[in-house]
């Protein structure tokens, strides 16, 4: 069946899903809310909407974008990733569950404020993925956290971007003896 004129498309978490405004959004909806209210996905948060807290954070083509400022209309085409696109081993959400640490607490408290930190910060590592403490805090200034874990969650992020060089290291390492094994066999 044909599309009805005006219809958008969004990869949402790598799924393609089309949207008809003649049933399923409005022309002014926000991102946020067709993500929360029309497809489900509610673990952005939309506290100011008015593009002052962050919570509302998802990623667009790989980058941090506050989903409560931006159209539907305008993520056509593109791929927009929630939180509930990450995988439970995504070295950033480990990071903010095992954050606990004397001087710099926990990474969450009551969590509302969770879900756009951990997308700010997927963002910031997309784009600079060795941050000093001082590029993690300038990334992460627009994310407000009511519980005040302002100094465990940037230490969580820099713990994140360590295990993922650290997998990255691991993940050469093994292709790099993969390669030699295959070459070892092939002179056998
Ligand atoms: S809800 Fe989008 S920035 Fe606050
Ligand atoms: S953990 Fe409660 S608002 Fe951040």
């Amino acid at each position: 069946m044909a599309s009805h004129a005006g219809a958008i498309t969004l990869v949402v978490n790598g799924s393609t899903v089309t949207l008809d405004p003649s049933r399923d959004f409005h022309p002014s909806d926000t991102l946020s809310s067709v993500l929360r209210d029309r497809l489900g996905y509610t673990g952005l948060k939309v506290a100011c909407d008015q593009g002052a807290c962050g919570a509302c954070t998802v990623l667009l083509d790989g980058r941090a974008v506050l989903s409560c400022m931006m159209l539907a209309l305008e993520a056509d085409g593109h791929e927009v990733l929630t939180i509930e696109g990450l995988p439970a081993d995504d070295p950033v959400i480990q990071a903010f569950y095992e954050q606990c640490e004397p001087g710099y607490g926990t990474a969450m408290q009551c969590g509302f404020c969770t879900p756009g930190f951990v997308m700010a910060a997927k963002g910031l590592l997309n784009e600079n993925p060795d941050p000093t403490m001082d590029e993690v805090k300038e990334a992460l200034a627009g994310n407000i956290c009511r519980c005040g874990c302002y100094p465990a969650i940037a230490r969580a992020v820099l713990k994140a971007a360590a295990t993922m060089k650290a997998r990255a290291a691991g993940a050469a390492g093994a292709a790099t003896s993969g390669a030699g094994s295959a070459k070892e066999a092939t002179h056998a």
